[in-house]
């Protein structure tokens, strides 16, 4: 059987996944590099360090490619004041022939091909420590079925668009990553539906609508303020 997952090249000519059984792409066809650096690290890690925090604990909905734990392990090697921990949700990882076609670390100056390797490579519902300040902990799981008693600091939602993958936008869901969030962690997204931005706000989050990466117009920032409303 083909695998109905391909690579394709975006427009700042990094890679990116097209799923043919969805009609969908892991990234925005724009420059999927440019977009994760856009989205998750200036409008989201950037804010938390700017804020002064140094450990900071961070969850991701959709690890595909592992692009985002790539930037972030940079990030933590070029801040090593920082202590970073990723977790990160799965239910669906990629073949090893596919991630072994994949080039990311060619494209980002700091990370090595082991870098990216090990990121895949390295085993499911363990915590390892990747590098001195930047741990990652990836779950086999769909959202649905996670549960942990951390807290998160920053939340990377990086799920499949809602026209494909509706049932990851309804609000159970965003129910219960907004109860894995401490007060004040900031949730991130390439999405800026407004349906979304209305269920954020009824869950304690304030929600900001930013500019988003080349080709979208908006996407969205919340922060959490406070317990859901009653
Ligand atoms: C838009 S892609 C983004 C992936 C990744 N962040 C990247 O940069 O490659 C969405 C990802 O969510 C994963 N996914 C699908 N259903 C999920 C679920 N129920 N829970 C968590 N992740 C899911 C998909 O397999 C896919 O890897």
């Amino acid at each position: 059987m083909t695998s109905p997952i391909r690579i394709i090249a975006t427009e700042d000519g990094s890679q990116s996944l097209y799923n043919e059984a969805l009609n969908e792409t892991y990234h925005s066809t724009h420059g999927a590099l440019t977009e994760s650096q856009y989205v998750f690290i200036k409008q989201g890690l950037d804010l938390l360090v700017e804020r002064g925090e140094t450990k900071i604990d961070i969850f991701e909905v959709g690890f595909g490619t592992g692009l985002n734990a790539l930037l972030v392990q940079e990030y933590a090697k070029r801040n090593p004041q920082l202590t970073i921990s990723f977790t990160t949700l799965e239910p669906f990882p990629l073949s090893t022939s596919l991630i072994s076609e994949l080039t990311y670390d060619q494209l980002i100056a700091g990370v090595s091909r082991e870098d990216f390797e090990a990121l895949h490579d390295c085993a499911w519902e363990e915590q390892v420590n990747l590098s001195p300040n930047f741990s990652l902990i990836k779950h086999r799981i769909p959202l649905k079925d996670f549960a942990s008693n951390l807290g998160f600091d920053l939340v990377f939602f990086d799920a499949f668009a809602p026209s494909k993958q509706p049932e990851m936008w309804e609000i159970a869901l965003l129910s219960k990553v907004s109860a894995l969030m401490n007060t004040g962690a900031v949730f991130v997204t390439y999405c800026a539906r407004g349906q979304l931005k209305r269920d954020l706000a009824d869950l304690g989050l304030r929600v900001e609508t930013l500019p988003g990466p080349p080709g979208k117009k908006e996407m969205v920032r919340g922060v959490k303020t406070a317990n859901e409303k009653p």
